[in-house]
């Protein structure tokens, strides 16, 4: 490998960002962004949420709502790094959404607001990234309102969400009192000042026995300061680089998005305590990021982006080696070459087509309908395939009807690309063939997008009965005879895209009934090819 293709990858940080809806990632997104020089000041003041659809959001259910369904990839340079940020849906029925990801990402940054903590509507979602096991970073935000006590704001995130936290700083009062932050490491206190025209921020080195401080912060807060310092260093993890890396012990921040406090600093210690492209697990063994041979999976596929182009377009996470426009590559599951033309990725605020890009970054290609979620793609001597990504098991389901029946052939391709996209899952009755159809999701949400989607790109008008199933197992044994089985009568039969057969039940004790009253029967939770 030539030093300035292992010098571009070594130069590459690829993280996710998670957060409760509102508690200030497309804030603290945007200032990041600021620093990279990638916006100019004058845009991101410019009416915010404007900016917030430009920047990363791009369905309208997302603005009615103000929640981020889809996730979008932004990258910008910060001083010698090239950093790719992908962005997740800030709401847990979209958890699944968020866990694949993850899956194209080297470490997470989890955004808390700090008068909420960890709310209970998230708890999933932030699950969902300790179990993938990347490492996470905490930035606890909005110390410029009154915020809970710091100390129950960590013992939530560790007993919560079960991962051993670390604070790198320590806030110093909170909302009108809010003085600014301690950093533990430096012993350096960075001062927040308020004022009618923004707000200043000021390091001033000292320790913490320093009589001057009271000047600074005041004696009450000096004593507080003072205090719970001594109560932390006796009480909490020490710093361990390798149990960071490890998704063991999330490293914590306090600071402000919106005033621009603590952003900059918690930027430095991130992009100091991550790693470059990590290596990927596949069939033949670990694939370094700095082969020379290009491989990529994809971990996202999204249709109709540009309404005005009905493009479909996957995203894929270079894992090794250099990707060029219009390069011929093998993809793994199609089982054929193909050519990778017009390639995009993310520049801040705008798509742009790509002629190179690294290991590390993102890129998204049209999708002429060939792709599925967890595809490898790779070009080389040597094959490579990439571990799957695992679909969550449906937890509520509906069945679906288009309102005008002239239209069911737009119905059938629209819920059919959907589905595609991994956002749902379709299954048919057992024996009726096509008409009735049963939609699956993590999440109650995704049936209202589901709904909007179906009307607003294919124009179908759909009716949707909740029905009360909310465990899914397929079936095994290919020689069942699926007809026969006996069954409660609350379970029902159905098929998948792929035919293939499975049931859904209402209560988990129905699954064991099933088990119990059918010898032999091998049911499962996941339905992944
Ligand atoms: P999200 O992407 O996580 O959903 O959150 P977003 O950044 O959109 O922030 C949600 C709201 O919280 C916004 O206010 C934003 O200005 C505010 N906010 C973000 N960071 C901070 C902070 O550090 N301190 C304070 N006080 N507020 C913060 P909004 O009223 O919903 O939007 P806008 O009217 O300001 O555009």
């Amino acid at each position: 490998m030539s030093d300035s293709l292992k010098q571009e990858i070594e130069k590459r940080r690829t993280f996710a960002i998670i957060s409760h809806p509102d508690a200030g990632k497309t804030t603290l997104t945007e200032k990041f962004l600021l620093y990279g020089g990638a916006i100019n000041l004058a845009g991101a003041v410019k009416g915010r949420k404007a900016a917030k659809h430009a920047v990363s959001d791009w369905m309208e259910i997302e603005k009615e709502r103000g929640i981020s369904v889809t996730s979008s990839v932004l990258q910008f340079s910060y001083n010698d790094f090239c950093i790719n940020i992908l962005d997740t849906p800030g709401h847990q029925d979209f958890s699944e959404d968020t866990y694949r990801t993850l899956m194209a990402a080297d470490s997470a940054v989890m955004v808390i607001d700090g008068s909420k903590g960890v709310e209970a509507q998230t708890i999933k979602l932030f699950k969902v990234c300790v179990m993938r096991g990347i490492p996470i970073f905490t930035f606890i935000n909005k110390m410029d309102r009154e915020a809970l006590d710091p100390f129950e704001l960590i013992d939530q995130i560790e007993n919560v969400l079960g991962i051993r936290t670390c604070p790198i700083n320590w806030p110093i009062g909170s909302g009108k009192n809010f003085k600014g932050v301690y950093d533990r490491k430096t012993s350096t206190i960075s001062r927040f000042i308020a004022g009618d025209n923004g707000h200043k921020v000021e390091t001033v080195e000292g320790k913490l026995s320093d009589a001057g401080l009271d000047d600074l912060i005041t004696k009450e807060y000096h004593d507080i300061l003072t205090e719970e310092i001594e109560l932390l260093d006796g009480a909490s993890d020490e710093f361990d680089l390798e149990k960071v890396r490890a998704g063991k012990l999330s490293p914590v921040f306090f600071g402000s998005a919106l005033t621009n406090f603590g952003v900059e600093t918690f930027l430095q210690h991130f992009l100091d305590m991550t790693t470059s492209p990590l290596p990927r697990k596949s069939d033949g063994g670990e694939v370094s990021p700095f082969s020379d041979d290009f491989s990529a999976f994809v971990f996202k596929i999204q249709a109709n982006m540009n309404k005005a182009h009905r493009d479909r377009i996957a995203f894929m996470r270079i894992c090794s080696g250099r990707f060029e426009a219009g390069m011929e590559v093998m993809h793994v599951q199609g089982g054929k070459k193909i050519r990778l033309s017009q390639p995009q990725q993310m520049m801040a605020q705008e798509r742009k087509h790509v002629e190179e890009a690294y290991a590390g970054d993102i890129i998204g290609v049209f999708d002429p309908g060939i792709f599925s979620i967890g595809d490898t793609l790779y070009k080389g001597k040597e094959p490579v395939k990439f571990e799957g990504i695992p679909t969550f098991a449906p937890e509520h389901f509906a069945r679906v009807r288009q309102v005008d029946t002239m239209k069911r052939k737009q119905f059938m391709k629209g819920i059919s690309q959907i589905a595609q996209e991994g956002a749902i899952q379709i299954f048919q009755e057992y024996n009726t063939g096509m008409e009735e159809i049963i939609v699956g999701v993590v999440g109650v949400l995704q049936f209202e997008v589901l709904q909007f989607r179906l009307q607003s790109e294919y124009n179908v008008e759909i009716r949707m009965d909740q029905l009360p199933y909310e465990h899914v197992r397929w079936i095994e044994n290919p020689e069942v005879d699926v007809a026969a089985l006996s069954v409660t009568s609350d379970t029902k039969k159905v098929k998948d895209l792929h035919d293939r057969p499975l049931l859904l039940f209402t209560h988990p004790w129905s699954i064991q009934t099933a088990l119990e009253r059918n010898e032999g029967l091998t049911l499962s939770e996941f339905g992944t090819a």
